[in-house]
């Protein structure tokens, strides 16, 4: 079985991606609702949150754990690969792809505050991006709408808009949050068609299959199960947009330690 979790429900989109490249793999998801947004927390607080939810995953016999969330990679992810027994899998903003295409040297990287004030994006910029413009777009207001299922209407349309002017010349985006790619078609839409739109979920699923080929993990019957640190009936119709179908969803109470 493999384990994901997010803040909320953003780490369905790499959920979706692992789904992809193993149909046969029991999924088990993870929304930390109760804390979400991640992005403007203290880091002690994040990594605090992602130990708790990954030794629930691995509690509940997780093989590999996920981190489908690039604030929790950044804040915690040396920390996890230290405590959980198992392998960890993180992700963050694919700034080295973005470099590889972007043909005016601009690129946008869309992210929480967290991930974009991280050592560790600071440390993927200088190695990759030295001779490129990157422009840091903390966008906040999109985590929200997502969490609330409003991934296709005015409001959000607008937010989105607001948040690419500060890059008008960029001609590579990246999705340097889980919680983005159900917005694509309103940011291509905004930025245009010859912008190039990076999400890192497929690179995630694919490196959680070498991982789970590496480990042996058997072939199972396919299941997802997910489960939420807030009220799943607040939860579950955002749920149902994002994933595109309904899920169940079950509450469980994960103390910070
Ligand atoms: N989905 C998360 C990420 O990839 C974090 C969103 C949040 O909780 O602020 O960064």
């Amino acid at each position: 079985m493999i384990g994901i979790f997010d803040s909320g429900l953003g780490g369905l989109t790499v959920t979706r991606a692992i789904r992809d490249r193993l149909p046969h793999a029991d999924l088990l998801y993870l929304a930390d609702s109760a804390y979400c947004p991640y992005g403007p927390r203290p880091v002690a607080e994040i990594r605090s949150r992602a130990l708790a939810c990954g030794r629930w995953l691995v509690d509940q016999g997780a093989q590999i754990v996920v981190v489908a969330c690039n604030t929790a990679t950044a804040a915690a992810i040396e920390l996890l690969r230290r405590e959980l027994p198992v392998p960890v899998v993180g992700m963050e903003p694919g700034v080295k792809p973005a470099v590889a295409a972007t043909r005016r040297g601009k690129v946008a990287v869309m992210a929480t505050s967290g991930t974009l004030a991280s050592d560790r994006f600071r440390a993927l910029v200088n190695a990759y991006a030295a001779n490129v413009e990157v422009y840091a777009l903390a966008c906040p207001d999109l985590v929200a709408q997502v969490e609330a299922g409003a991934i296709n209407d005015d409001h959000t349309r607008a937010l989105v808009a607001n948040y690419l002017a500060a890059a008008p010349d960029a001609d590579v985006i990246v999705l340097g949050c889980t919680h983005f790619p159900p917005l694509t078609p309103l940011i291509s839409a905004c930025a245009g068609p010859e912008v190039t739109i990076i999400d890192t979920g497929p690179a995630v699923a694919a490196q959680t299959a070498r991982i789970a080929k590496h480990i042996g993990l058997p072939e199972e019957s396919g299941t997802l199960r997910c489960y939420t640190t807030g009220d799943p009936q607040t939860i579950a119709p955002a749920l149902a947009n994002v994933w595109g179908e309904t899920l169940p969803l079950a509450a469980v109470d994960l103390p910070t330690e």
